[in-house]
């Protein structure tokens, strides 16, 4: 096995979320990777889709390894171990896992897996997830700097973004109270199901009686770092689609969601699929890849040192929620 390495902290961690299944995360994934790769930045993609992996097929790799399963049973010490180079400049994967029970992750399998994440070093991450709104999935995206949410302008779809950045916010939330009063205060706020604008009204109501808990909340909020890619538009309504959804993330749920791409319906990202040659590899068609690039910037060009730091709290920079920051050693 190999030598326990120092740990680096990673330069920015992202991840590829959406809710629903099937609306392109995994293939914004893997050419944001192939993409930020080629511009000279060491990424590396982890396929966190617990139960169904495919980042490694989209690439046409047959003998994946022992993988993020390895790791996760303890077969290695690293995650670095267990990644693959796949032949595109400064990009490696490591590919998932297809394990029965994979997707059940416990707790400190979790907590173990988040501090490799964020201690694996390299310019960028990207974390790769499934559908749905497990605990796990809402964990690892909600630990990440940067969350971009992948959606189609399908009703389905919009739904399942909406519900799940608000599982996100409403599990970071939950975590932020010091004192078991705050908590069930809290609590009791976020839990108003058919409620509309919860967020919203759990702050004004918390400006009143818990003033201090109320700012760190507006502050975690502002904080989020979330962004929208709108995939699979056919036309222009499509795109005024995506804008009203970020107007709505800002308005009920509090928190910064602009959008910062929008990819076509197209049968050549169909095809790269079945030819496992990605678009930002092959170069072409030139308006996707160049899409793919402008993401890419956005990635690059957002403030993660803002994002990190609990301004109005003047806590320490931090990469990683409350609950796993405590946990870690000090960044070097
Ligand atoms: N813009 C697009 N144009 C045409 N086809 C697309 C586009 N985006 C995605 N697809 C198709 O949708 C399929 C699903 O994409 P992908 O595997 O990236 O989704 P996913 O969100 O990762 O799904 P899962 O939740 O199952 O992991 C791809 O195989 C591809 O064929
Ligand atoms: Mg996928």
């Amino acid at each position: 096995m190999a030598a326990e390495q120092p740990r680096r902290r990673t330069g920015r961690v992202v991840a590829v979320a959406g809710g629903k299944g099937g609306v392109g995360k995994s293939l914004v994934s893997l050419n944001i990777g192939i993409t930020l790769g080629r511009l000279g930045y060491r990424t590396t993609i982890i396929d966190c889709d617990l139960g169904a992996p495919n980042v490694h097929t989209l690439l046409g790799v047959t003998r994946p390894g022992p993988g993020l399963g390895g790791y996760l049973n303890h077969e290695v010490e690293t995650l670095a171990e267990v990644a693959i180079d796949v032949g595109a400049p400064n990009l490696r994967i490591i590919p998932g896992t297809a394990r029965p029970g994979a997707a059940n992750i416990n707790a400190g399998q979790k907590l173990r897996l988040l501090r490799a994440i964020a201690n694996l070093g390299g310019d960028v991450v990207i974390v790769d997830v499934g559908a749905g709104t497990a605990h796990n999935t809402v964990d690892l995206v909600t630990a990440a700097d940067l969350k971009l949410v992948v959606m189609t302008p399908q009703l389905t779809s919009l739904q399942n973004a909406y519900s799940f950045l608000k599982a996100c916010v409403q599990r970071s939330l939950r975590r932020l109270p010091d004192d078991s009063d705050s908590r069930a205060v809290l609590e009791d706020l976020l839990t108003g199901e058919g409620e509309s604008r919860p967020v919203q009204r759990a702050v004004a109501i918390l400006r009143d009686s818990h003033p201090a808990l109320a700012d760190a909340v507006v502050d975690v909020l502002a904080r989020f770092g979330v962004m929208l890619v709108g995939n699979m538009t056919t036309s222009d309504h499509d795109r005024d689609v995506f804008t009203r959804m970020s107007n709505m993330i800002s308005d009920y749920l509090m928190i910064p969601a602009p959008v910062v791409a929008t990819l076509p319906l197209a049968d050549a990202i169909r095809a790269s699929v079945n030819k496992r040659t990605p678009i930002a590899l092959a170069d072409r068609p030139v308006e996707i890849v160049s899409a793919f690039r402008g993401l890419s910037r956005c990635i690059l060009d957002a403030d993660v040192k803002r994002l990190r730091v609990a301004g109005r709290a003047q806590a320490a920079e931090r990469t990683l929620p409350i609950w796993v920051e405590r946990d870690l050693p000090p960044a070097r």
